[in-house]
């Protein structure tokens, strides 16, 4: 027994080895170091997208509970898709801002990968290339019967869903976010691509949200590490972590000088 279990994970350590020596042969081949970036709302801050939980933030006004939980959803059908309404409504009011396209801008010397917890579409907007949303978009909707079937909200007769709109499957439309109590699907990817990162960013998240908040310790040993926002979090943290204690677009200034030296 003993025997079988040793040989079990002498058979996993070498196959993670032979995984991770494989990913940096391919990478250094490309001459593009990989970059991957975590974001969470303090990117979108300065595009007037409100944060969570700063004191001006989305749950100070509202309770997560009534709000963002699976069981809201079915308690609370109406006001949880009117709040998701208004903030897809808002999207159209908003741009990207500097720190966004320094992202996209980043792409000419790096492979920029981005994970991002935001539900907002200002990354795609800034044009970046490599976008993992964790929890969710708010430009789609998803059957509350199957949440497979997704669709964008502006090939819907009315994007701001209500409970009269029906999906093809007969269920009701729910905004295709990852509430809490809720599976993320996305973790698995994102935890792949952390773990094949040379340089791993992160910008704008207060790291309360698991398993969000968990990723950084799927970095490589050797990689490195940097935490843009003005009020740094760096209690999760499982080794040394370059802190830039400054707004995104000022932080991502001050990164793209130290890349630049670099180079
Ligand atoms: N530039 C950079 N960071 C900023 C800025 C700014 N201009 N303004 C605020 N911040 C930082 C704050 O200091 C804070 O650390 O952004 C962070 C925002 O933290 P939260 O509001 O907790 O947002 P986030 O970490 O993205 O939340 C994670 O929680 O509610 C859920 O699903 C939701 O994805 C969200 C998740």
């Amino acid at each position: 027994m003993l025997y079988y279990f040793a040989s079990l994970l002498y058979y996993f350590a070498s196959l993670q080895l032979l995984i991770s020596v494989f990913a940096y042969y391919k990478r250094d081949m490309g001459n593009k170091k990989r970059l991957v970036v975590l974001t969470g709302a303090g990117i979108s801050a300065e595009s007037g997208i409100s944060t969570f939980r700063d004191s001006d933030g989305l749950w100070e006004k509202h309770s997560v509970e009534e709000i963002c939980t699976h069981e809201a959803l079915y308690r609370n059908y109406d006001m949880v898709v009117q709040f998701y309404n208004d903030r897809f409504a808002q999207l159209a009011t908003v741009e990207p801002n500097a720190a966004h396209l320094a992202l996209k801008t980043l792409e000419d010397k790096f492979d920029v990968q981005i994970i991002t917890q935001n539900v907002d579409n200002l990354h795609e907007r800034a044009g970046s290339s490599n976008i993992i949303h964790l929890h969710g978009e708010l430009t789609k909707v998803c059957s509350m019967k199957n949440e497979n079937l997704i669709v964008d909200r502006n090939t819907l007769p009315n994007p701001l869903i209500s409970g009269k709109d029906v999906a093809p499957d007969g269920g009701k439309w729910r905004p295709f976010i990852v509430f809490f109590n809720e599976a993320v699907p996305m973790i698995e990817p994102a935890i792949e691509l952390v773990q094949t990162a040379d340089i791993l960013l992160i910008i704008g998240t207060s790291l309360q949200v698991y398993p969000a908040a968990s990723l950084s310790m799927y970095a490589p040993r050797n990689a490195e590490m940097f935490l843009i926002d003005p009020k740094p979090n760096t209690a999760g943290f499982n080794r040394p972590i370059n802190v830039i204690a400054k707004g995104a677009s000022e932080g991502m200034k001050e990164f793209m000088e130290i890349m630049n030296e670099k180079l």
